[in-house]
């Protein structure tokens, strides 16, 4: 139960900054540790919008992404690359007719977050434990517990480090 645990360290930086370290698990060196490098934030689902996202395709969902206070402020003010400390989650559900609009109004006019699906994904920057991966960390969790997922070099290639947006792929929707 308790292995589940974020390590928040609120480092009161003169002007008020934190920095928050994930405490990494017994996992290999961080450049090629496997997707369980570090363990599932808990208060994720707290944490504020990005953006969302409708996936077509073979994942077929609907997503929210959030981000902790380091990675809102980041994507507030521009800040890029994201300072260490910030991490991105992402949520995806199945996207369903809402049951409640379809009672009202006799039709599928609404189009709601079903089941959670396909996990939920995390970026974690830290630019020294994460060099190789252009100073992300990247992790599954399938209901909680880490994905068995190959290396994070494949998330970590798609995001494309080299695409000149911090291997981040959404936006800040205002
Ligand atoms: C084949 C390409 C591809 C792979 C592989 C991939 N992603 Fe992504 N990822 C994307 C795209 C495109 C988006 C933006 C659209 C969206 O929200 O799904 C994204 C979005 C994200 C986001 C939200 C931040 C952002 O960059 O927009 C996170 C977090 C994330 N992915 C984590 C992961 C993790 C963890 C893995 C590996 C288990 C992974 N991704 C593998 C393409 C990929």
């Amino acid at each position: 139960m308790r292995r589940f645990v974020l390590v928040l360290l609120a480092v009161a930086a003169g002007a008020g900054i934190g920095a928050v370290v994930l405490r990494p698990n017994a996992a290999g060196s961080p450049a090629t540790a496997p997707i369980r490098g570090f363990d599932l934030p808990p208060a994720y689902r707290d944490w504020r919008l990005i953006s969302v996202a409708r996936e077509a395709g073979a994942l077929d969902d609907v997503r929210a992404i959030l981000g902790n206070d380091v990675a809102i402020r980041a994507f507030r003010d521009g800040t890029m690359p994201f300072p260490d400390g910030a991490i991105i989650a992402r949520l995806a559900w199945s996207l369903d007719p809402s049951i409640e609009v379809h009672r009202a109004f006799g039709t599928d006019q609404t189009f709601v977050a079903g089941e959670p699906k396909n996990g939920v994904q995390f970026m974690v920057k830290d630019s020294k434990r994460y060099a190789s991966t252009g100073g992300w960390g990247f992790a599954q969790f399938d209901d909680g517990k880490p994905a068995p997922h190959p290396e994070i070099r494949a998330c970590s290639k798609c995001h494309a480090p080299d695409r000149g947006r911090d291997s981040v792929f959404t936006r800040y929707a205002r």
